[in-house]
């Protein structure tokens, strides 16, 4: 089973690890320890319940109502297993306990598990940037998705509560 709870300070290391089995151009222990440290950043790391084993994260952060995701990652050997979409929805949930308003994010066009990701959770497009991602096979537009969280608390979102 897999259980989400919030970074604690000190573990920059840690999501630096993850954030480099998942991006070709890595951040390093310093910043992502700089960002877990800022007031409106909201960090959810995902553990074997035992506490042990982190396989993935999620990097927000919300200012006055208008919430951001600036990195999310599985570790390749845990993929498929409903992990990122436990993190999305335990995001949700906190951001709606905060009375967050609109969840933005942006994503490649050409990233198709993440878009299936975001999918399934009901973002949709709230804008293009061309060109914007220079990928191998040349650039690649960005797609900003925006997700209503206003409508979806109103309408009694609510995460499965399901083990993975
Ligand atoms: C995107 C990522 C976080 C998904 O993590 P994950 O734990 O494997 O995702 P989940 O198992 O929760 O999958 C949730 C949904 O995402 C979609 N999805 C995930 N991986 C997919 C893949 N390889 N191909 C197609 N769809 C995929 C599916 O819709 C899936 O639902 P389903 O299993 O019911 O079909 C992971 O692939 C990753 O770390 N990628 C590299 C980093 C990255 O691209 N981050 C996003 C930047 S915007």
């Amino acid at each position: 089973m897999i259980a989400i709870a919030p970074a604690r300070a000190g573990e920059g290391a840690l999501l630096a690890r993850l954030h480099a089995s998942a991006f070709d151009r890595p951040w390093s222990a310093e910043e992502l320890e700089q960002m877990l440290a800022l007031v409106q950043a909201v960090t959810l790391v995902a553990r074997g319940d035992d506490g042990l084993n982190p396989c993935g994260f999620v990097l927000a952060r919300c200012v006055c109502g208008e919430a951001e995701i600036l990195s999310i990652a599985v570790d390749p050997r845990s993929r498929r297993r409903g992990i990122a979409r436990k993190l999305m929805e335990t995001l949700i949930e906190s951001l709606n306990e905060a009375q967050a308003r609109d969840l933005f994010l942006e994503v490649d066009i050409a990233n198709s598990a993440a878009l299936g990701l975001y999918r399934g959770l009901g973002f949709v497009e709230a804008g293009r940037r061309r060109g914007y991602y220079a990928g191998a096979g040349g650039p690649s537009d960005a797609l900003v998705l925006r997700l209503d969280l206003e409508a979806g608390a109103a309408a009694g979102f609510n995460m499965a509560q399901k083990p993975l």
